[in-house]
């Protein structure tokens, strides 16, 4: 209780609640079983950012799947993107064939899932969406648009629900733009 409370205490404004989470997850899960019916689907988790909206993901869809993951690095310890993506992890099987859909934390410049939506079709996937939990538009740099999002936010630095900064706050359970006070003159 003490902690939850301290790390409220670094969130300038809530922006998505628990609860709208939890409707707008459902929401994706529905869309995507249907979608999907028939057809021999991959899920992606990126990690580790996604972890907590993928896990409440897969299983609000109602389809036989594989699941798998993915860790690439673009962010480092800042709050801005560095530009330049390595896969630090990459998936277990092969996805020769496969429909993926590679479920990510939040959509900034669009570098890492661009690539990686590349990096994918090229080793021969049927087809590669994206599905992601927060879109900031604002800040793109490549043409990429997210084939599922749950919200569009402002461009703003946040935390939880897996997001973090220096690896804090990912178990915040709704999601907030961080205090620019805790990054410094950064922000
Ligand atoms: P992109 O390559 O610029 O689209 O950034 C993608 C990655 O940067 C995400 O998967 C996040 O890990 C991280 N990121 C971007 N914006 C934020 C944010 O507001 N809070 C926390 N992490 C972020």
């Amino acid at each position: 209780m003490e902690k939850t409370v301290s790390m409220y205490n670094d969130i300038e404004k809530i922006l998505v609640t628990r609860r709208e989470i939890d409707v707008a997850v459902k929401k994706l899960g529905d869309m995507i079983t249907e979608q999907y019916e028939g057809k021999e689907l991959v899920m992606v988790c990126i990690l580790k950012g996604a972890a907590l909206f993928f896990s409440d993901l897969i299983r609000e869809v109602s389809l036989p799947m594989v699941i798998d993951f993915m860790s690439a690095s673009s962010y480092g310890s800042g709050t801005e993107s560095k530009g330049e993506v390595r896969i630090k992890k990459d998936l277990d099987r092969p996805i020769a064939g496969k429909h993926v859909i590679l479920v990510e934390d939040i959509v900034d410049t669009g570098n890492t899932i661009y690539f990686l939506q590349n990096y994918l079709k090229d080793r021969g996937a049927a087809s590669v969406r994206v599905a992601t939990l927060l879109d900031k538009p604002a800040r793109r740099k490549v043409p990429l648009k997210a084939d599922y999002y749950c919200f569009t936010i402002p461009d703003a630095f946040v935390v939880g629900y897996g997001l973090d900064y220096d690896e804090k706050y990912r178990n915040l359970p709704d999601i907030g733009i961080l205090s620019p006070g805790v990054y410094g003159a950064e922000g």
